[in-house]
């Protein structure tokens, strides 16, 4: 039997090329080796702001982009969090094995409650024990994720290790796998690229618009005219070269860049070509998965299915486990 492996993502915006460089590419390339449950993660996207009357059709648009991109539901489970309750139960148990002061020191939840400081709230808080609850409800050992989940991975390690200590070896300890691009940076060149921040480039955005953010994406800061040497080493368009275009472009940019021999904008028209060279066979998959509703519903019926049915046996043990039944 192979072992499990489980990641997440949330209906919360358009799916990024952060998304799909640091986690969706890599849960693809995991298909054979794991048995594969990915989760359309609801119950984590309700913890900030969000339009309740969307969610669905940001489910259903979800469900399409991963599978255009190359998440065969054939070889993998796809289910929305939801429509398995065990998350949230189960979750509750581990708030009890999990030390506030740990919660406080989580990046994300730093970050987030400054950004949505008008409405913290616990979910929010709670984030990383839903996840650890997401994980170990399947007893899964490997989790690909980007960088910015490693610490919720870590925290899960923990939570186990505690669970395990009270009640008895239940749980194995997941273990994060990060790709070749952790951390994509934005637009700003600054922050992460985010769901949640305005400085994303959409998997299914439209070409022209994706060029024209390219356009005005932020390059080496000290670059500022034309006829200036730039420094490839800090220039955020440069990186993502690293994941779109050949090694010789790659190089004939490096060089060029040096010298001021091109601009900023000819190194962009470069990577503008290769992203949407690389992404249009995925948009073209999902302009027509994603009329077909029906097909998307059945495929996360039966995940949900399958994933009732290990969760509810998961759930059994760890009642019995608390003394619950
Ligand atoms: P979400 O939807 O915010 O992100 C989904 C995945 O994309 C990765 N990611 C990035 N990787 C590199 N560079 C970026 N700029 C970038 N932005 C996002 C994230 O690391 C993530 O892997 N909390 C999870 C969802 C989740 C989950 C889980 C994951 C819920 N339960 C259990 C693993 C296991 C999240 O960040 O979703």
């Amino acid at each position: 039997m192979k072992d499990k492996l489980f990641s997440g993502i949330q209906p919360s915006g358009d799916i990024h090329l952060g998304n799909y460089l640091g986690a969706l590419k890599n849960w693809i390339a995991l298909l054979d080796e794991y048995d594969a449950i990915f989760s359309i993660v609801d119950y984590h996207a309700i913890t900030v702001p969000y339009e309740a009357h969307e969610l669905q059709q940001r489910i259903l648009d979800a469900t399409a982009i991963v599978i255009a991109a190359g998440l065969d539901p054939e070889r993998s489970t796809l289910f929305v969090q939801s429509t398995v309750p065990e998350h949230t139960e189960l979750c509750w148990i581990l708030g009890t094995v999990t030390r506030i002061s740990d919660l406080e020191r989580m990046t994300q939840f730093k970050q987030k409650s400054q950004q949505f400081y008008q409405t913290v709230n616990m979910g929010l808080f709670a984030y990383p024990v839903l996840q650890a609850a997401d994980i170990i409800l399947y007893k899964a050992k490997a989790v690909p994720v980007g960088e910015d989940q490693a610490q919720h991975i870590e925290l899960c390690r923990e939570i186990v290790r505690k669970f395990n200590k009270t009640y008895g070896e239940t749980f194995p300890e997941p273990q994060a796998i990060l790709g070749e691009a952790k951390r994509i940076l934005g637009l700003d060149g600054q922050a992460k690229m985010s769901k949640t921040m305005d400085n994303t480039i959409g998997l299914a955005e439209d070409p022209k618009s994706i060029q024209k953010k390219l356009n005005k994406a932020v390059t080496d800061p000290a670059r500022v005219r034309k006829t200036d040497p730039g420094n490839p080493n800090i220039c955020n368009i440069f990186t993502l070269q690293h994941f779109f275009s050949t090694p010789s472009e790659i190089e004939y940019v490096d060089r060029e860049c040096r010298v001021a021999g091109i601009g900023c904008l000819e190194c962009k028209k470069i990577l503008g070509k290769n992203i949407i060279a690389e992404i249009l066979p995925i948009q073209e998959k999902y302009e027509n998965l994603k009329y077909q509703k029906k097909y998307l519903q059945d495929i996360l019926a039966a995940g949900s299915k399958r994933c009732q049915e290990i969760a509810a046996t998961t759930m059994e043990e760890v009642r019995e486990k608390l003394g619950m039944r």
